[in-house]
């Protein structure tokens, strides 16, 4: 591929000019903005290890009361994008969330979507539209854009949870806001989760509805996603034992714009993921998993959480004669709405 002219190739008072009229020759940053072959990403391999995170969770939840935090987080920042802009990658936000017994985290709702997959604790439950989801280890929580939230806590002892939001390309597209909900609490007038996955009141069926896609099911235990795991373990040969969150009412991922899904690893199970176009971020939720992004090795344990940017050689490995599990966050819904998704064999192999 042909070596460019630069800035410094172009007289300055010709730069000079072009600047004061806003104006910029494309040319010399051609290769930056469209790669070979690849992007460039910004998103780097990082792992956090729950172990580090913990202990400085609860240290805010000594030093900063709620009612001053509203949401009490540590972000889970990647180097590669600034700690400062608070990325995963650049559409993924991860954050670790401590709610103590008796606090309570005043309603809001907000653009960007989110979802919590609960690390530790019992007892806390999150709102969603009024409908009451408790919080239990392993359980996935959908809070969609412009739905009320809010986290209260009935139980003794810390609750953590992760959080993914879409918000690093909610806030690029200027599109990111929140509302403040009512002052009062009014967790107590949420109404019990009836129903499992699929089986919805249907006074909250509002099909008709078209301000909004709606999601019937806010709630995704961890208990049944395991379940299915091990159902498709025990019944089948697949390599791959995955099961992905949707949404039952569109037969479409779970929300818009990050897709979820969980992996049962096999006993001692080597797993070699294809390249893809796409950011992952994989957390622990059961076992000990290390994964290999290239040539780099990253020893996770529970609630251990690591982001791998886009076209990497991602191997899991199962270092238990027992299975271990693997919660998955991409940005795969995103990037096949736009025509942009893709899948490249390995460059290891
Ligand atoms: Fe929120």
């Amino acid at each position: 591929m042909e070596t460019l002219a630069t800035l410094d190739d172009l007289p300055k008072a010709y730069v000079d000019e072009l600047t004061q009229k806003n104006l910029v020759p494309l040319w010399p940053s051609l290769r930056e903005v469209l790669p070979p072959n690849k992007p460039k990403p910004q998103t780097q391999v990082i792992s956090w290890k729950y172990k580090d995170i913990r202990p400085l969770l609860m240290r805010a939840g000594e030093l900063t009361p709620i009612e001053k935090a509203e949401r009490r987080v540590l972000v889970l920042s990647n180097p590669g994008h600034g700690l400062e802009n608070m990325r995963a990658s650049s559409v993924m936000y991860l954050g670790m969330q401590l709610l103590l017994p008796g606090e309570w985290a005043p309603s809001h709702r907000h653009t960007p979507n989110a979802v919590r997959l609960i690390v530790e604790g019992n007892g806390a439950y999150t709102s969603v539209n009024g409908e009451k989801c408790p919080m239990e280890r392993g359980d996935l929580i959908l809070t969609p854009t412009g739905m009320w939230h809010e986290h209260s806590h009935e139980g003794e002892s810390e609750v953590v949870w992760l959080d993914v939001l879409d918000l690093p390309l909610v806030y690029y597209s200027e599109a990111s806001f929140v509302e403040e909900g009512e002052k009062a609490k009014s967790n107590n007038e949420a109404k019990p989760l009836v129903y499992g996955p699929g089986i919805v009141a249907t006074e909250n069926f509002t099909r008709n509805d078209n301000h909004l896609v709606k999601y019937p099911v806010l709630r995704y235990p961890w208990a049944d996603a395991k379940k299915a795991l091990e159902t498709i373990a025990e019944n089948s040969s697949v390599e791959m034992v995955q099961v992905t969150y949707v949404n039952p009412e569109t037969g479409d991922d779970a929300q818009k714009i990050i897709g979820f899904s969980a992996i049962m690893l096999r006993p001692n199970q080597v797993l070699k993921l294809r390249q893809r176009s796409c950011a992952m971020v994989f957390h622990v939720i059961e076992g000990d998993v290390n994964i290999k992004v290239d040539s780099v090795q990253h020893d996770l344990t529970v609630a251990d959480t690591l982001c791998t940017p886009c076209f990497t050689n991602v191997t899991l490995v199962n270092t238990l004669d027992k299975p271990s599990f693997v919660f998955v966050a991409d940005e795969s819904p995103f990037q096949r709405k736009l025509g942009l998704y893709s899948e490249r064999e390995r460059t290891d192999i």
